[in-house]
């Protein structure tokens, strides 16, 4: 434990304020324009490890082309307010020319469970998120890093990393965080007018439709992925981009749920894109 926040930016001031933090240490990388959900990473690092590094960096090579990089909302000040109030020992705020230095070349690319769902939507995503991930392993050294379960294929994608490179740390999915009327909380909420806040409410009760009628024995994937798209259908400012049921492990889609499995969605509500999940067991 550290008397105040620690905040750096170069590798070299990173590895120098490392040294000072005791283990075991947790990890909490996010993109910044911090909600409750990215605190609950926080208070869950900080109730299992002595010492919290979190990491604010929108990494560029994780967005598309034609993807929401330059208008990815930002608010440093007020982040930097939040992580010190819920306690983070150090914060890293690499820039691009640290991550991505002039003559960059080397890629993480895992290959199998990034072929469905977002890495079908999202060509090269996943090489960047795993590529990101793997450089702040290697610049941290934690212990522990903590990810959220809103983001299930990432935390898969990233499972299957840390355990293919090896890495010796644990990594900790978190559960998601909502709004009172069940809309996942996202940094991308604030891209949302009223009235398309008010639709947005339509993912988080297609998903309780379909694990309603899972809990009442509905056990045909198809059922259930149909029971979603009519509650999307339902609400006219959503556009279903698609639904999935899927096994848990490898992400493939199923015809009949028998073990556990993930149902997610993502809806378009106007240009903002949105993601959720529940898992059916
Ligand atoms: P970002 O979208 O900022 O999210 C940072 C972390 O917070 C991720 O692990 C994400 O799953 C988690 N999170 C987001 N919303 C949440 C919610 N409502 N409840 C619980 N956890 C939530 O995900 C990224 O950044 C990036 O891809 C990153 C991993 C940092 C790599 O660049």
């Amino acid at each position: 434990m550290t008397e105040s926040m620690m905040i750096v930016t170069t590798l070299e001031e990173l590895f120098h304020a490392r040294r000072l933090l005791d283990g075991p240490l947790g990890l909490v990388p996010t993109m910044g324009y911090l909600h409750d959900g990215h605190i609950s990473l926080v208070e869950q690092a900080k109730s299992e490890c002595q010492s919290v590094i979190a990491t604010i960096f929108v990494n560029p090579t994780q967005f598309g082309p034609s993807e929401d990089l330059s208008k990815y909302p930002r608010n440093l000040e007020r982040d930097l307010h939040l992580l010190e109030a819920a306690g983070v020992d150090l914060v890293w705020l690499p820039t691009p020319e640290v991550m991505y230095p002039a003559g960059y070349q080397t890629w993480v690319d895992v290959e199998t469970l990034t072929k469905p769902l977002e890495g079908a939507m999202r060509p090269g995503h996943f090489r960047g998120v795993t590529t990101i991930v793997a450089k702040l392993f290697n610049a941290t050294r934690p212990d522990k890093a903590y990810f959220g379960q809103k983001d299930a294929q990432q935390a898969a994608v990233i499972r299957q990393m840390t355990r293919d490179l090896s890495y010796p740390l644990e990594i900790v999915i978190c559960p998601t965080l909502r709004e009172a009327d069940g809309l996942a909380m996202s940094s991308r909420n604030s891209y949302l007018s009223l009235e398309q806040r008010q639709a947005a409410t339509v993912l988080y009760r297609a998903l309780s439709a379909a694990k309603k009628a899972f809990d009442g024995g509905e056990k045909d994937a198809e059922q259930l992925r149909q029971i979603v798209k009519d509650v999307i259908a339902s609400e006219p400012l959503a556009q279903l981009q698609y639904v999935s049921c899927a096994d848990y492990d490898a992400l493939t889609e199923l015809e009949t749920v028998s073990g556990k499995a993930l149902l997610s969605l993502v809806v378009f509500v106007g240009k903002t894109r949105l993601i959720d999940n529940l898992i059916l067991a």
